[in-house]
C-alpha cells in the first residue's frame, strides 16, 4: 500500500507542474504581469497570487485536513503543514529573468518531509522525500565534494529584512577566506543548486520558511550540510540558513559565525 507521505509526494509533483504552467502564462505575457511592490525591493506580480491560489485549491481538494502556509496568503503552523512559495525569485520573474521557481514543502510535526522546487522557465524539477534521496528531472543529485574554500562558489542571500552592514560583513569574510561570492535572487533555487553540486553553499542571515522548506529537504537528501533551520518558531518567523557542501560546513559556519 502506498503510504500517505508517498501519496503526498506524488500529488505535489503534479500540482507543481500545474502551478508552473500558470506562472508561465504571466512570465510569457499571455496574462498581464501587473507588477507592484510590497515594500522596497519586495516584488509582487499577479502571477504570484494566481499561482498560490491554484496550489491552495488543489491541495484543499486532495488533502482537506492539511494546513497551508503561503507567502502571499499566510496561514499558521500545524502538525500536517504545506509550506508554499508560489514564485520564489519574484524580482527575477518581474525582470524577465528565468531564475525563479515554484517551491512547495510538506512538514509533519515540524520535520520537513517532502520538497519540490520547480523552475518551469529552466525546465528543471527538483524533488526529494526525507530518507529517499533527491532528484533533478528524475536523476539522482549530490552536493559537491569541494573541500577548499579557495575553490568554492557561495551564494549569500539578501533582503531588506536585515541591515546592509551585516550582509556586506558576511560577503567580506567569505571573500577574504577565498570564496567566490554570488547572488542569484531565489533562495529556493540557491538551496537546490547546492544540492546539485552547482554551487558550494547558500547562506542568508534571515530567510522565511516558504523560501527554504522545500530546498531544505532536497539539499539534505543530496548530502549537503544544513544548520538547524527549523529550530524555534522558524516556520512562522524565519531563521538564518546555512547550507553547504558537506566538507566545507565547519569552515563556512566558522567564517560567517552562524
Ligand atoms: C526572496 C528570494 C531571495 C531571498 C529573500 C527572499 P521572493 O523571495 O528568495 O533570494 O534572498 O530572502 O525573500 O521575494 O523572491 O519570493
Ligand atoms: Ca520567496
Amino acid at each position: 500500500m502506498t503510504d500517505t507521505l508517498e501519496l503526498r509526494r506524488q500529488a505535489i509533483t503534479g500540482i507543481a507542474l500545474e502551478a508552473g504552467a500558470i506562472a508561465m502564462r504571466f512570465f510569457t505575457g499571455v496574462e498581464q504581469l501587473a507588477v507592484s511592490m510590497k515594500g522596497a525591493q519586495d516584488w509582487l506580480t499577479a502571477g504570484d497570487g494566481a499561482t498560490e491560489t491554484h496550489i491552495r485549491k488543489r491541495l484543499g481538494e486532495i488533502f482537506p485536513d492539511d494546513a497551508i502556509l503561503g507567502e502571499e496568503g499566510g496561514g499558521v503552523a500545524a502538525d500536517d503543514l504545506w509550506i508554499i512559495d508560489p514564485i520564489d525569485g519574484t524580482a527575477n520573474f518581474a525582470h524577465h529573468d528565468r531564475n525563479w521557481c515554484v517551491s512547495i514543502a510538506f512538514v509533519r510535526k515540524g520535520v520537513p518531509e517532502i520538497g519540490v522546487v520547480y523552475a518551469p522557465a529552466l525546465g528543471e524539477m527538483f524533488i526529494a522525500r526525507r530518507g529517499h534521496g533527491a532528484t533533478l528531472n528524475g536523476e539522482a543529485i549530490k552536493a559537491a565534494p569541494t573541500n577548499d574554500i579557495k575553490r568554492a562558489s557561495i551564494e549569500v542571500g539578501w533582503s531588506m529584512r536585515r541591515p546592509q552592514s551585516s550582509y556586506l560583513g558576511i560577503v567580506e569574510t567569505l571573500m577574504s577566506a577565498g570564496a567566490s561570492v554570488r547572488r542569484s535572487a531565489s533562495g529556493a533555487l540557491g538551496m537546490v543548486y547546492v544540492a546539485a553540486g552547482r554551487t558550494d553553499g547558500y547562506v542568508e542571515l534571515h530567510i522565511n520558511s516558504w523560501d527554504v522548506a522545500a530546498g531544505y529537504v532536497i539539499a539534505r537528501e543530496a548530502g549537503a550540510s544544513l544548520n538547524d533551520y527549523f529550530a524555534g518558531d522558524a516556520i512562522m518567523t524565519g531563521n538564518p540558513i546555512i547550507c553547504t557542501a558537506p566538507r566545507l560546513s565547519d569552515l563556512v559556519r566558522k567564517t560567517v559565525g552562524i
